[in-house]
């Protein structure tokens, strides 16, 4: 019999540690947050929304621990690191926004709005808790990218030069922090999720979508709980010789 810690799937149990969730009050981050909750972790869910977190956490078999977080605000992130008192052993990097628009309508707000959630967010809370990690000696973060940091979609009407340029930064952040913590126990790898089924795609129009579907080679969207597995992997011991990854899952949308 294999000794716990080393059987195959003893690797994926996350008892005993605490996982936090950025932009957890629904799509992809909430239900990364209860695939981890099931898989033992303690969770602590933040959003920028708090009306809909506060909402949302009757949905958790235990209840989590809530914050409201706006990845934006990176003292806000350091005063949330001394309010939990300890230091998180997962932190999923989940926030994320898009705003398309052609660039010549790309206002300098809109430039920064994409990039300040979905790059800056990353970096300061990597940077606030994935320090506090090192320190520790032990740690796993993961990013949510997209495939959107590799690839050009073909675009129907909407434009997101920002949304692409941000993920491909996410994907570098990833890559540079893996590298200077891998000594100190924490590794930092990324998912690139092709087109998912939350609220930042259901508002597409059907026929985007119905075309979208129709260049991905597996033929449809992916649904959360289908990120939120390689999220789990990634956060967990089972992938514990991997750091620096950019995790596909995009249904093969990038194979062709
Ligand atoms: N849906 C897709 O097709 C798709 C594809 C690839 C990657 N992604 C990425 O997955 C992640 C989750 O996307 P989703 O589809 O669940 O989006 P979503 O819009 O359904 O949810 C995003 C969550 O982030 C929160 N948020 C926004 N700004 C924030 C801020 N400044 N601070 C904290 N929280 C903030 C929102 O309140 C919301 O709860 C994003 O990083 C997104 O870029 C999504």
């Amino acid at each position: 019999m294999p000794h716990r810690g080393t059987s195959s799937l003893s690797k994926f149990d996350l008892t005993g540690k605490a996982a936090l969730v950025t932009g957890g009050a629904r799509g992809i981050g909430l239900q990364i947050a209860l695939t981890l909750q099931e898989a033992g972790a303690e969770i602590i869910l933040t959003d920028a929304d708090g009306v809909s977190l506060a909402d949302v956490a009757d949905r958790f078999p235990v209840k989590p621990q809530v914050y409201q977080l706006d990845v934006t605000a990176s003292q806000a992130i350091r005063d949330l690191a001394g309010k939990i008192g300890s230091c998180p052993d997962i932190l999923v990097n989940n926030a994320g926004v898009s705003r398309a628009a052609p660039t010549s309508q790309t206002t300098d707000e809109d430039w920064r709005f994409v990039l300040s959630v979905n790059l800056d967010g990353v970096f300061y809370c990597s940077r606030t808790f994935g320090s506090l990690m090192a320190e520790r000696g032990s740690g796993s973060i993961v990013n949510i990218s997209s495939m959107c940091s590799e690839i050009v979609t073909r675009q129907e009407p909407s434009v997101v030069t920002a949304y692409n340029a941000s993920k491909a930064g996410v994907n570098m952040v990833t890559k540079t922090l893996a590298c200077e913590w891998a000594r100190s126990g924490v590794r930092v790898n990324a998912v690139a999720p092709g087109f998912v089924a939350s609220d930042m795609t259901h508002k597409l129009p059907q026929e985007q979508i119905k075309s979208w579907s129709e260049q991905t080679p597996m033929g449809r969207f992916a649904q959360p709980h289908e990120i939120a597995s390689a999220v789990h992997f990634l956060a967990s011991d089972a992938s514990s010789y991997m750091t620096g990854a950019v995790l596909s899952v995009d249904g093969g949308f990038t194979c062709w």
